[in-house]
């Protein structure tokens, strides 16, 4: 950088900001301004040299001209991409054929009459204005950077206006907003807790929150009625796409209401939010599907319901048929189900076929049936073992004509479901069936409340533990607890589970019934929820709430692939900050200070 350092100066010296950088129109022609931003691009032609200005409003052009001041031209033949300046000049409105419809600041430049540069740079590790791009590793390093990217920033801007306006919905209907602590105990959410070691309680330690269940269920206890926190949770669980060790709940709790005065809530919310962000009407009521129903006819309790494709149930007629594999799965208690790919029979070829036939392994499906049905009938494996008539129904009952593709799965009807629904996306996702800025909501009601874990052997709570069994089913809960259906609901949009709540328990002996059920001793109970047992001595009032996944909302609204772009910090998928390499070592002399000993040497960052 050597004497470029020379023209940097100090100060801004009372030199105030007039316009942003993406502020400037034609009918500005004549003012004098001050602009101030990062070099975004330059082109030096030696007499004239032009410099795109940015900020994070937007891109100005600047022209150094020397019959305009030839101090600031000589000074600009050094400058470099993400210096920054600060510009003073007068706006001209740019000839036609000069002019940049791209940009909204197009029809006007800025010729500069004094330059004051600000700050220098390195050479950046990528280029921010670069149509090549560098790997993710690399951007997430210098975040920062990534971050002056006008789609980058935006993307974050908009998380900022829909949290405002999720905001200022819930303060109309009379919510509020209660931090509650970070440095807490255990959450039974299902992932593993983040711990935090005391130092004043050496052995002892805080857990970071998964959510604020329990909190904002004495908040109900306490009387505060209506209460809302968009709200970090922390939970230690694999990552994915959709997923983050530390992400963001707008999470909500109301008292003295059933499902329908929560559900209405996030619907009126959900209604608003997209008119006002992205101008689309979501129809109300949101369609509602029960558990088990999502389960039947779309595999997943989270369906895509942008397409149709619903999977349907033809054992009845497979039963007529000679087929053995058929009549082997039907045998042993099993079904046979299908889905009928509308006009896709000149898609898959054979090969594409297997391919599928074996990728449904993976869900313990063992093969694949398929028919094509051509002008002249079935183009199938199976056409010699079904009578003239059952092929009929059949293409009546799967509503299939010349073109369409029949996929068959017979299995039991859990493995059936979820292969069929795998397929569904699958074949959705080749076809482009799911129109991109399409939105399908749908709310999955009736949820079992307890499932059996296998490794474990024992039940566990399909929520959490704190959520109301419906009334009708109580009476099962002692012999058949598995039949038993929650008082919850998830909100699902476009295929991904953006929200989930229930109604909790409100008398202590259900809530303790239900842990003896779930197998949590009364002394595990007392040791790790005391104080909520405590808390519902004390007249609790029936309540229930429900938190929204924000990342996730966030990522469906801007159209982001990943939770990770609409996070201004996120960790990699192994949980690590490659900007602050952390989780990092620490001090020996810390950890001693806390009373903890490693059993293994850590690892280098992965
Ligand atoms: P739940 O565990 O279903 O419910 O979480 C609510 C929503 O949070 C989102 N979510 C996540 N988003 C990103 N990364 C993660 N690791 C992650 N985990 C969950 C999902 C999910 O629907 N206390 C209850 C709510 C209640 O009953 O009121 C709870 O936390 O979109």
């Amino acid at each position: 950088m050597g004497n470029n350092k020379d023209i940097l100066v100090d100060s801004l010296e009372n030199w105030k900001r007039t316009h942003s950088c993406g502020r400037l129109r034609a009918k500005d022609e004549g003012l004098t301004v001050i602009l101030m931003g990062w070099v975004n691009s330059r082109r030096d032609l030696g007499n004239l040299i032009f410099i795109d200005l940015r900020d994070r409003e937007g891109i100005t052009q600047i022209v150094f001209d020397p019959q305009a001041d030839i101090i600031s031209h000589e000074k600009a033949h050094v400058l470099r991409n993400e210096w920054v300046l600060a510009v003073k000049g007068k706006v001209f409105s740019r000839i036609d054929g000069q002019k940049n419809p791209k940009l909204p600041t197009g029809d006007i430049e800025i010729r500069v009459s004094e330059l004051k540069v600000l700050n220098i740079t390195e050479t950046p590790p990528f280029q921010v204005d670069g149509a090549v791009d560098a790997s993710e590793a690399l951007r997430l390093k210098y975040r920062y950077l990534e971050l002056r990217r006008p789609q980058v920033f935006d993307t974050l801007y908009k998380r900022h206006l829909i949290g405002s306006c999720i905001r200022d919905f819930l303060d109309k209907k009379g919510f509020i907003d209660v931090e509650t602590p970070f440095l807490t105990k255990s959450t039974p959410e299902g992932a593993r807790d983040y711990l935090v070691p005391s130092r004043v309680n050496r052995g002892l330690f805080y857990a970071l929150p998964q959510s604020p269940q329990l909190f904002k269920q004495l908040l109900m206890v306490a009387g505060f009625d209506r209460y809302y926190q968009i709200v970090k949770c922390f939970r230690d669980e694999d990552l994915r796409a959709d997923r983050q060790p530390e992400f963001t709940q707008v999470d909500l709790e109301m008292a003295f209401v059933e499902e329908n005065d929560i559900m209405n809530v996030f619907e009126g919310m959900m209604v608003e939010l997209f008119q006002e962000i992205l101008g689309h009407t979501i129809p109300t009521p949101i369609r509602r599907l029960q558990y088990q129903e999502a389960m039947n006819r779309f595999g997943t309790d989270r369906p895509d319901t942008r397409f149709d494709m619903e999977i349907k149930d033809i054992t009845d007629i497979a039963k007529k048929s000679d087929f053995s594999i058929f009549l082997q799965a039907i045998k042993n208690g099993g079904v046979v189900k299908a889905i009928t790919v509308k006009n896709g029979a000149p898609s898959f070829s054979r090969k594409n076929l297997d391919e599928l036939s074996e990728s449904i392994g993976e869900y313990g499906a063992r093969g694949l049936a398929w028919i094509k049905i051509n002008d002249d009938g079935w183009q199938s494996s199976l056409n010699r073992f079904f009578k003239e008539g059952d092929k009929t129904e059949i293409n009546l009952e799967l509503d299939a004509g010349p073109g369409d593709l029949i996929m068959i799965v017979a299995d039991s009807a859990a493995i059936s479901n979820r292969a069929l629904g795998y397929l569904r996306l699958e074949i959705a996702k080749r076809l482009g069936l799911a129109a991109k800025d399409g939105y399908s909501f749908v709310w999955i009601t009736r949820f079992p409340l307890l499932e059996f874990n296998e490794k474990e052997g024992r039940l566990e709570a399909v929520h959490h533990p704190f959520t109301a069994p419906a009334g009708e089913d109580i009476s099962l809960l002692d012999d058949s607890p598995e039949q038993v259906k929650a008082r919850a609901y998830d909100l699902v949009l476009n295929g991904v589970e953006i929200g989930g709540g229930s109604i909790r328990i409100h008398d202590i002996a259900t809530q303790r019934k239900m842990f003896a059920i779930l197998g949590i001793s009364d002394v595990e109970a007392q040791q790790k929820f005391g104080f909520l047992l405590e808390a519902l001595k004390y007249g609790a009032p029936p309540h229930g709430g429900m938190a929204l996944g924000f990342d996730r909302l966030v990522a469906l609204m801007t159209g982001a692939e990943s939770i990770r772009e609409v996070i201004a910090f996120p960790k990699t998928t192994s949980a690590t900050c490659l900007m602050t390499d952390a989780p990092s070592h620490v001090d020996r002399n810390q950890l001693k200070e806390l009373g903890i000993g490693l059993f293994e040497q850590p690892d280098t960052l992965t």
